[in-house]
């Protein structure tokens, strides 16, 4: 962000010259006029090249209010259509990043005792690319599935919510039964989503196929960028503002803010969708609002030291808002959805992905450092990140066991819960951080300071159950590998847990 020319640098006043002709100082008049004329219809047609570039609405094959499928959107607009095909790319790699899903458990088993008991102690990998949506919701092994005993089995339609655009033309079909407005499709959308919600997620799949895709951010009719899901509209509105009034480079991170957030089903209106983002977006304005709406609510009781928890799913949005980038107005999609050119037109990158693989066109277009430089910057941020997390994660790990020991020492439930209370808090907070996509980069004095406060949370648990257990030492297992932190993990889920004292 730095400026080459220098305001205060004296500016060399032109010296008369003399023994020029009157004729020939006409002359050049007329001919630098003629010029000037030129340039200046040279500018004006690259710049209505540019704005054809950017200005969508030609459509040649009108696009239906309800189009789901991105292919028929391709006819009219084939830049921004292949760019977003290229998501279906999973081979790229960062340190810490790219669209190749790494496997959380195997490179962290810290993860299969934080998680134990629930979904992401079996299956959590990092998110690929937009284009497989679909087909890993389908496939994760955190999805209740039908079998021959149970084929009824039921599973929260909510978990399609950010996966597809045939959620909203879905809520929308539901929605039409009670709002006959047909001229507003987003009323029709907001009348159907409680029941899309309190659906069965097996019942929705022959309606639910194409992934992400062009009807989930833009309005087919302006190509406007525009917030199809209620979730974040209600959000908005609960923190004072109305989605509508946005600002156009506001909107260019809050369509990602759709879905790249902090969210929960609640209990009543069954499995609804909510962000609890009231108080706003830190760590501390969640935690206060479950606390105040929710405080009994968990997305499971944690099998080792009988903690309620809540899991953090990802809230790339709420953390991009706390850090330098968001305070200067930089959007997600400068940085992960930058202009690039093909055969003279300019248009909006819609490969969505690592900002890592494409520095020349993101960062380097307001930072003027070389690649690697850039590369290096974020990579060093990163790498503290990560460390800060993994001792957070270390504590942690030995908090739930320390209350499960002191359990073994005869603790009561009464003993225990201030203990349980601190896991509780210690464990959002780290997760906040490690769900976080970046590694920390959208911010990372916040994300240390996060973990720093999860970190010294688990330690106070410790202090607590050390009292509990009169200074004995427990015997940790060993939990450095999947294959025994699972093994451990299992004896707890299934009841009898591992002795954990000398
Ligand atoms: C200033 C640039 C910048 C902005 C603004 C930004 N990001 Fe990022 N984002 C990055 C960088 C850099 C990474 C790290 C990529 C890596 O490790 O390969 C990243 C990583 C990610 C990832 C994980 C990608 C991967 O391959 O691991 C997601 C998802 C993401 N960002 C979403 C968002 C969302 C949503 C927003 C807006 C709320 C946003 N980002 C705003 C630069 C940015
Ligand atoms: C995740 C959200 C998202 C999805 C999905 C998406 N777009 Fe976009 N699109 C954007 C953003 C952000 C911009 C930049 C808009 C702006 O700044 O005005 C954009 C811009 C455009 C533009 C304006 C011209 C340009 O290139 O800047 C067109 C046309 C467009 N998108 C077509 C599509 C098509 C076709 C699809 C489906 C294949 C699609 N988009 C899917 C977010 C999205
Ligand atoms: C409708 C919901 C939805 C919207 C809108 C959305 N995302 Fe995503 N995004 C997802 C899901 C779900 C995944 C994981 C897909 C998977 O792993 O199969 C994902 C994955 C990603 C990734 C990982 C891809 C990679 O190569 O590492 C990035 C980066 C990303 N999104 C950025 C964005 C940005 C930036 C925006 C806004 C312009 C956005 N997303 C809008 C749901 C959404
Ligand atoms: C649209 C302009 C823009 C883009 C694109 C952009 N940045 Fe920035 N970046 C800024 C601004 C503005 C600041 C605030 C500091 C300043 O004014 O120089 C900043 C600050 C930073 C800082 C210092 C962070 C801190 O906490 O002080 C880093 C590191 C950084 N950017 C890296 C990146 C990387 C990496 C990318 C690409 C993924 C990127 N930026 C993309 C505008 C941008």
């Amino acid at each position: 962000m730095t400026d080459d020319t220098n305001p205060t640098a004296p500016s060399p006043a032109p010296a008369p010259k003399k023994g020029i002709p009157l004729w020939a100082g006409l002359v050049i008049l007329a001919l630098t006029a003629v010029a000037v004329a030129l340039v200046g219809l040279l500018a004006v047609s690259i710049g209505e090249r540019r704005q054809e570039a950017l200005r969508p609405g030609f459509a040649v094959n009108p696009v239906g209010e309800w189009e789901t499928d991105p292919a028929a959107w391709g006819l009219n607009y084939p830049n921004e259509y292949d760019t977003y095909k290229a998501t279906a790319d999973s081979t790229t790699r960062t340190k810490f990043g790219g669209a190749a899903p790494r496997d959380y458990l195997d490179e962290d088993p810290n993860q299969v005792i934080l998680f134990a008991g629930f979904g992401f102690g079996k299956d959590y990998k990092q998110a690929r690319g937009h284009m497989h949506a679909v087909e890993d919701v389908v496939n994760t092994k955190r999805v209740k599935n039908p079998t021959p005993e149970h084929p009824d089995v039921f599973h929260p339609a909510t978990c399609w919510t950010c996966k597809s655009p045939d959620v909203p033309s879905k809520m929308a079909a539901l929605g039409r039964e009670k709002e006959k407005d047909e001229t507003d499709p987003l009323k029709q959308i907001a009348a159907g989503a409680e029941a899309f919600y309190a659906s069965n997620f097996h019942d929705l799949k022959k309606d639910i196929t194409h992934p992400i895709g062009c009807l989930d951010c833009h309005d087919p009719k302006t190509m406007k960028l525009r917030i199809t899901r209620p979730a974040l509209r209600e959000a908005m509105a609960s923190i004072g503002r109305d989605v509508d009034q946005a600002s156009h480079q506001e909107m260019r991170s809050l369509v990602c803010a759709q879905c790249h957030v902090q969210y929960y089903f609640k209990t009543s209106p069954k499995n609804y969708l909510k962000f609890p983002w009231e108080g706003g977006h830190r760590v501390e304005d969640m935690l206060a609002y479950y606390e105040k709406h929710d405080g009994a609510f968990a997305d499971w009781t944690h099998p080792i030291s009988k903690t309620p928890i809540l899991k953090c799913r990802h809230p790339d949005y709420e953390m991009y808002s706390t850090g330098v980038h968001a305070y200067r107005n930089v959007s997600c999609a400068d940085c992960h959805m930058p202009y690039r050119t093909a055969g003279g037109a300019k248009f909006t990158d819609h490969h969505i992905q690592s900002p890592l693989l494409n520095i020349a066109n993101s960062c380097a277009v307001c930072h003027r450092w070389s690649e690697s430089d850039i590369r290096e910057r974020v990579e060093s941020i990163q790498a503290k990140v990560h460390a800060a997390k993994l001792q957070a994660e270390d504590a942690l790990v030995k908090a739930h066991f320390d209350v499960a020991a002191a359990m073994q020492a005869g603790a009561s439930d009464d003993d225990l819960a201030p203990a349980r209370a601190l896991i509780r808090t210690a464990q959002f907070r780290w997760d906040y951080v490690s769900a976080n996509n970046g590694m920390g980069f959208h911010s990372p004095q916040e994300s240390m300071r996060i973990l720093g406060d999860a970190a010294r949370q688990a330690m106070e648990v410790r202090l607590l159950t050390a009292r509990l257990l009169k200074g004995v030492a427990p015997v940790y297992p060993d939990v450095s590998t999947r294959a025994t932190a699972a093994a451990v993990a299992k004896t707890f889920v299934d009841g009898q847990g591992v002795k954990l004292l000398p």
